[in-house]
């Protein structure tokens, strides 16, 4: 038997094929173009996503008997705006989870409807890449295109309503949009109400292991798979990468160094940051979670190394940083290039080098992005911290986790031990097991995880270069709320 996992990112989709026991038996990534309309703004094209699956699970499967794939499981990038109209046309590109274009609706919604309330309706409050805000902008900005509106979506719920027929998603995904009441379980119908929708145009919920469907015939066809293949609901990328890293039950931690970067804490119980700055989500085991998000992490990197080194090797340019630089690097790097979500919600922010000398290097500068990054997943850390959560170690998966001084970075900025998957490929190692689940293999997600997701290694900090980050953290955290009027007259013209 063998199972698909889908992880629909915002630079490529990776796919991964695994057997019923979890081998991992190929990976195929599919890049697809983005575009920066604006500052601040992210956009891509549903049908670029559903073209790179198309092509992607064909070069997955070449060499395998395609008879015995039996289930679909797919993580997604979060929050992403996806609208049809009633011929199943998208109506727009998907506004996606980093853009910054609401902020004008995220005010509305966080001071004129009110935190209190938004918190009481969804456990959550208004982020600028949250989905109610999108379709408060779209209901301004494009009333043509509102009006037109038949379906609502999640950017993989497009791929699986795409796949079965079936309009649908998952609690941790729709978490998200803010319109969903998380303790619940069930659609708000305050937000609803609030964001001038009906539930008719809301996908059909289900848990991330339930079964929506199967493949439409013009999808078994061109795949070469049985009809009969169950498609699971899936979940949002970071609770498939929890899944994938066997995060489930109470209070187990992954930091996911995508794209984004994230602290997920799962819990078997609901639980509000009464600050608002970690959010509250379904969990794709069927529980709830606690999660901070930034909005660039390895794409820090990616800018960095990519757009302006104009190099591929980032090994090589990774290779000058040695330990005894740990902790003494004088550079501060402020990673905010898409604004910034979690600790501090704001789409203003932006990216800074801070303390730069005539005698800083290449390596320096590229040492401060990694810490810049860990630096800031510290900063949610640490509301998770004061909340009364006490994490010794976690797992770590992502682009970034391939790199083994960013791992150690992290580990030493915040000081825990890092275990290290089989596969920094979380998401699509969930969406097997979510697939697997739904497909009756398992009893349940937990019993999935403990016999497929397998540690190879731990990263342990070292408490010198723990100590000296230590102060750096300190400085730090003291440069956003020093920057943060700067930000707000920066994006005034
Ligand atoms: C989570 C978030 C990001 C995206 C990236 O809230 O916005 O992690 O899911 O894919």
């Amino acid at each position: 038997m063998f199972y698909i996992g889908i992880d629909l990112g915002t630079s490529a989709v990776k796919l991964l094929l695994a057997d019923e026991k979890g081998n991992i038996l190929n990976t195929v990534s599919e890049e697809y173009p983005i575009s920066f309309p604006k500052p601040g703004w992210s956009e891509q094209n549903p049908e670029d996503w559903l073209k790179a699956v198309e092509k992607g699970m064909k070069t997955l499967t070449k060499d395998i008997d395609k008879s015995k794939v039996s289930g679909i499981g797919a993580g997604g990038q979060m929050h992403g705006l996806v609208i049809l109209d009633e011929n199943d046309k998208v109506l727009r590109p998907a506004i996606l989870w980093n853009d910054g274009r609401t902020q004008e609706e995220t005010e509305y919604l966080n001071n004129v409807i009110g935190t209190d309330k938004l918190t009481e309706y969804t456990g959550n409050i208004a982020f600028a890449g949250f989905t109610a805000p999108k379709i408060l902008w779209v209901k301004k900005h494009e009333p043509e295109l509102f009006a037109k509106i038949k379906k609502i979506m999640l950017p993989k719920d497009y791929i699986n309503y795409m796949l079965t027929g079936v309009h649908c998603t998952d609690y941790s995904d729709a978490s998200g949009m803010l319109l969903l009441d998380v303790k619940n379980k069930k659609w708000s119908d305050e937000m609803i109400s609030i964001c001038g929708i009906s539930i008719n145009q809301l996908p059909k919920l289900y848990e991330s292991y339930e079964c929506v469907g199967t493949l439409t015939k013009k999808y078994s066809e061109m795949f070469g798979f049985p009809e009969n293949v169950k498609v699971a609901a899936g979940a949002g990328d970071n609770a498939a990468a929890a899944i994938g890293t066997g995060i489930v039950g109470n209070l187990a931690c992954n930091i996911s160094l995508g794209t984004s970067g994230t602290i997920f804490i799962s819990n078997d119980k609901f639980m509000v940051d009464s600050e608002n700055a970690l959010h509250s989500f379904a969990h794709a085991d069927g529980g709830w979670h606690l999660m901070g998000c930034m909005l660039s992490a390895a794409s820090c990197n990616k800018w960095w190394f990519e757009e302006i080194l104009r190099t591929k090797d980032y090994s090589a340019e990774q290779s000058p940083i040695k330990d005894e630089m740990l902790g003494n690097n004088h550079i501060y790097f402020l990673p905010y290039l898409m604004g910034e979500r979690s600790p501090h919600n704001n789409p203003n922010a932006r990216g800074c080098f801070i303390g730069l000398s005539m005698d800083s290097t290449r390596a320096d500068i590229t040492q401060s992005i990694l810490e810049g990054v860990a630096f800031a997943i510290r900063d949610s850390f640490e509301v998770a911290k004061k909340l009364g959560i006490k994490i010794e170690k976690s797992m770590i998966c992502g682009g970034g986790a391939k790199s083994p001084l960013w791992k150690k970075i992290v580990a030493n900025i915040l000081n825990i031990e890092l275990t290290i998957p089989e596969t920094e490929q979380g998401p699509g190692l969930g969406g097997v097991i979510l697939a697997a689940v739904a497909d009756g293999a398992f009893l349940s997600v937990e019993d999935a995880v403990s016999k497929i997701v397998k540690i190879t290694d731990t990263v342990k900090p070292n408490p010198e270069i723990a100590e000296r980050y230590e102060k750096k953290y300190q400085k730090f955290k003291t440069l956003y709320p020093t920057l943060k009027t700067t930000f707000q007259n920066l994006a005034v013209d």
